[in-house]
């Protein structure tokens, strides 16, 4: 077995080859070293403080650019709507990069966003301080709800959000677990299938380490502390960060054109 474990100290430090042939014969990589689980732990009390259930939305009813905002919602049910019958409870919080950082994640979604870059090729900052090739960085944590939080098994359909990409790195999936279990929770997390055998990933991997797989492996999350009685109010259970990005179907430039001038240096 190729080995899926890949310790940097920076993410151009990161051998791509390697990396691909990991999740090619493996069905997964992990990337360590880049995120502490220091960091990570400060990183969930941060969100514990920053999260208001009261902010939640259903599961469905929001438009595109809803999520080119800070917006959460409560997803139950199977995803049937969209055509995509994939049983699910979790819950989404969009924070983008331009929006109120009232997680304290800009900071670790931005470095996130290098490894995605790197990863798929682009110079470190594409599309991280706005929208490039109508792509812009979906900053956004994932949190399973202690008391059944889960995503049944699936294989990812393409999204159009990323059909700019070629080949494998279209199906290419990056997060980073920012909860460990045994600490933040007791059971459950993800798992990927590979040549009919199962993979927990969270026996092995936890807080701090980047999960990169390939989407038409059969993958999902099996259930966080089904002994728990599920509380829509708490921040308990599992969370992940991602940084995908996204087509932007705004049309309107106006909404980060303030971050553009706060945060960027004129390029020479
Ligand atoms: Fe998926």
């Amino acid at each position: 077995m190729t080995d899926a474990l890949f310790t940097v100290s920076t993410p151009d430090m990161l051998d791509n080859d390697a990396l691909f042939r990991s999740i090619h014969d493996n069905s997964y990589a992990v990337i360590r070293g880049l995120f502490s689980k220091e960091e990570m732990r400060h990183a969930v009390a941060d969100i514990r403080h920053g999260f208001d259930a009261a902010l939640d939305h259903p599961g469905m009813g929001d438009v595109p650019t809803d999520v080119m905002d800070n917006f959460q919602k409560l997803i139950i049910g199977t995803g049937a709507q969209t055509n995509y019958y994939v049983p699910r409870c979790l819950r989404i919080l969009y924070n983008p990069l331009w929006a109120d950082d009232r997680y304290g994640m800009h900071g670790i979604f931005r470095r996130l966003a290098e490894v995605r870059n790197h990863i798929q090729g682009h110079r470190p900052n594409y599309a991280v301080d706005g929208i490039e090739d109508t792509l812009w960085t979906a900053a956004r944590l994932q949190h399973y709800p202690a008391g059944g939080g889960f995503f049944a098994p699936h294989r990812d359909a393409i999204s159009p959000t990323n059909t700019h990409e070629a080949g494998l790195l279209k199906f290419i999936q990056i997060l980073l677990l920012v909860t460990q279990r045994g600490e933040d929770f007791e059971h459950g997390g993800a798992y990927i299938d590979h040549h009919e055998q199962r993979i927990d990933l969270e026996t092995t991997y936890g807080s701090g380490d980047i999960l990169v797989y390939d989407g038409r492996s059969m993958h999902g999350v099996s259930d966080i502390d089904p002994h728990k009685l599920f509380d829509r109010q708490q921040m308990t259970g599992r969370i992940t960060a991602l940084v995908t990005l996204y087509t932007d179907m705004s049309g309107d430039d106006a909404r980060y054109a303030h971050y553009r001038t706060r945060h960027y240096k004129a390029e020479p």
